[in-house]
């Protein structure tokens, strides 16, 4: 089984060590915004070992990053160049206790079905909350049909559910990726993603 299978957290961080920035992301980044980057603030959440928020905080963005796991903020924050480590809030903090504030734009790159379901309606509810109107949600939800819809602690939507999901943004990106294809370890994987970036109105 892969690494973000059985939540193998380090193995993951170790494999992904150095890769550049999610495409969502990038997209993001590429939607013209009239403010100037040193007052926007971007969440990143569930940011991993750092590839998004490392993005991020070159750009001059002020970045609260978090993830449950230790070494996701040990990797991020030993990496953060030491004039930029100003810009940035690194915590552990797990989704369910997780507290972030207003931001212009919510990153999530690949993490949000790895929150349970139970947790996942208030988990969404503080993101869309969060964004402030004309920010953007960027990341990724996962599908119906992927290889890991059939495992009990995980999250993943049908196509129907983005609607309501996404009521209150219009969409700029959204991509529907449905592939056989490897994991990250090269095991053969059915991928169902959404690859998404959407305004908040
Ligand atoms: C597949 S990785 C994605 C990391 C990073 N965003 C990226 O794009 O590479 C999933 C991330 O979710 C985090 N994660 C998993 N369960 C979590 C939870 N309950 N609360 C907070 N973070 C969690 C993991 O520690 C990991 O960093």
């Amino acid at each position: 089984m892969d690494f973000a299978a059985r939540r193998d957290w380090p193995g993951y961080f170790r494999t992904m060590l150095g890769k550049p920035p999610r495409e969502t992301l990038v997209r993001a980044l590429e939607i013209p915004d009239r403010r100037p980057a040193g007052e926007r603030l971007a969440v990143d959440l569930a940011c991993g070992e750092g590839r998004d928020t490392l993005e991020l905080l070159r750009r001059g963005w002020r970045v609260v990053a978090l993830d449950g796991h230790p070494m996701a903020i040990e990797l991020l924050t030993s990496r953060v160049p030491p004039d930029q480590a100003p810009l940035l809030t690194a915590r552990v903090e797990p989704f369910e206790a997780s507290a972030w504030p207003r931001c212009r734009l919510l990153n999530c790159s690949f993490a949000l079905p790895f929150c349970e379901p139970r947790e996942f309606p208030g988990l969404w509810r503080r993101i869309a909350d969060s964004i402030e109107p004309g920010g953007l949600f960027a990341g990724q939800l996962f599908g119906d049909r992927d290889s890991w819809a059939g495992l009990p602690d995980r999250t993943h939507h049908r196509r129907g559910d983005l609607d309501g999901l996404f009521a209150g943004f219009l969409i700029e990106q959204l991509i529907e990726e449905e592939r056989d294809d490897v994991t990250v370890e090269g095991e053969p994987k059915h991928w169902h993603v959404f690859h998404v970036v959407a305004r908040k109105r």
